[in-house]
């Protein structure tokens, strides 16, 4: 059988398991959503974000790309956030990058891949700002593996530099933001714990004041 029938014919029996299990499980989902998530991920296919985190349809809310970046003037990127904190009202964001992630080595290369090498140069960017720590790290493989790291923190951070972000934690505190590392070797996600909620671990520069200020 052609794979993309393969597919098809799972999806049926995937209802059927559904319903058998419950049998009112479609219709409570067809009512609406109210995930208490959002999953900023790659879009490395061995990283599906509900199935490592166990979760069922309906609790994440997901915005996959290659290495998962969060590019401030990407107007798809602010759309899916701008919707997840301000009407969905989502308690958490999880910047999840792996090792062993594609983007993040064509980034440290200086191989060319085509139109992609734009993409690519905003994870260039985080290696230039964490160059030094990098380069002290002679294994290829371990300097990968921080780079990882590093660029899920400059994800996080960036996230916290938006208006939308700042907004939400002037009102609320809230959504908690954390950066997460899987493992595609054994399935562990690492959390990297720099779980942030307000903005004053932000450089200056960065800090909105509350826009009941401006009035
Ligand atoms: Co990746």
């Amino acid at each position: 059988m052609e794979l993309y029938k393969k597919f098809l014919s799972n999806n049926r029996a995937w209802v059927e398991s559904m319903l058998n299990t419950d049998p009112e499980y479609f219709k409570r989902l067809a009512d609406g959503q109210k995930p208490p998530l959002l999953w900023i991920g790659c879009a490395d296919s061995r990283v599906p974000a509900n199935e490592i985190i166990g979760a069922l349809p309906g609790e994440v809310f997901v915005h996959r790309n290659i290495a998962n970046m969060v590019v401030h003037t990407d107007m798809n990127m602010l759309s899916v956030l701008d919707y997840a904190v301000n009407v969905l009202e989502v308690q958490h964001v999880i910047v999840c990058g792996h090792y062993g992630c594609g983007g993040v080595r064509a980034a440290m290369s200086n191989q060319q891949f085509g139109l992609i090498d734009n993409w690519i140069r905003h994870i260039k960017d985080v290696y230039r700002f964490h160059q030094e720590e990098l380069e002290e790290i002679t294994d290829l493989k371990a300097r990968e593996n921080r780079f990882v790291e590093l660029n899920v923190i400059e994800q996080v951070y960036d996230l916290s530099k938006t208006s939308i972000i700042q907004n939400s934690w002037s009102k609320s505190k809230s959504p908690y933001i954390h950066g997460w590392v899987y493992d595609i070797g054994n399935g562990l996600i690492r959390d990297l714990n720099v779980s942030i909620n307000e903005n004053s671990d932000l450089p200056k520069v960065y800090q909105f004041d509350a826009v009941e200020a401006l009035k």
